[in-house]
């Protein structure tokens, strides 16, 4: 059950104190796992609940005996859900939750945070978001309902780069996020400085090729890109 870079990251940044951890979208359940193993080294008096969440019941049965059989005597701490993200059951479960959502179209991810948004509008909810594409929109939708941002992070992986973005639905507990990003473009190494020169220049050519069919919609784009400082 290795874990990509891409998830090594999202697992790294996840707080403590929650009582429920939803890895949704999970697929084979490796971040899920991993988390579960990380509260069992940490022997946590009130460890969280880890729930794997992915709509192929096949996935989700091959999840349950893969932690069963790798991580004996867990039961108690994790469980399965083999449903549609959109429809989280989060009123069944008391306390503190993180919805993590990584590996799936930023559109489907706008499409779930909607639905969960309208769902539990006054739930505080905590979510690590890793989309594909489309993160400016996801920015755009996080900036309409108000959250706040708690951290957010850019990786390379496979040639393909990530944003990782951790945020809270209680805004007064965040920063203002903003819709290109902040955190995301302050290096700490040369190595990242050099990721993130080529992720800004990657994102301009992309809305600067869909500018030559529908200009009106990404100028704007283009030109909040264009005031990014690299430092
Ligand atoms: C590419 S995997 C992502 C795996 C992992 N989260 C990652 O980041 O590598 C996408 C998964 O999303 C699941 N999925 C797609 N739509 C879903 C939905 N509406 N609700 C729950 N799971 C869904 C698919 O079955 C698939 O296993």
């Amino acid at each position: 059950m290795k874990l990509s870079k891409r998830l090594q990251q999202v697992e790294q940044i996840v707080e403590t104190g929650y009582d429920h951890i939803w890895d949704c979208c999970c697929d084979h359940g490796q971040l899920g796992a991993a988390l579960l193993k990380t509260q069992i080294a940490k022997q946590a008096i009130t460890p969280a609940q880890i729930h794997f969440v992915d709509i192929v019941p096949e996935l989700m049965d091959t999840v349950a005996s893969n932690v069963k059989r790798f991580l004996p005597n867990t039961e108690s701490l994790w469980q399965t859900h083999c449903l549609d993200v959109a429809l989280l059951p989060l009123d069944l479960y008391q306390g503190k939750h993180l919805i993590i959502i990584a590996g799936v179209g930023g559109d489907l991810m706008m499409h779930f945070i909607d639905a969960i948004h309208q769902q539990y509008p006054t739930l505080e909810l905590d979510f690590i978001l890793c989309p594909v594409h489309h993160q400016f929109a996801l920015r755009q939708q996080l900036i309409e309902f108000n959250f706040g941002l708690k951290q957010e992070v850019l990786i390379k992986e496979n040639n393909r780069f990530y944003e990782i973005l951790y945020v809270t639905s209680s805004q007064h507990k965040g920063a203002n996020i903003s819709p290109i990003g902040d955190q995301i473009w302050h290096a700490s190494s040369v190595a990242q400085a050099e990721i993130i020169q080529q992720y800004l220049t990657k994102t301009l050519s992309h809305y600067q090729r869909i500018a030559q069919g529908t200009p009106e919609q990404v100028e704007p784009i283009i030109q909040a890109y264009k005031t990014v400082q690299i430092n």
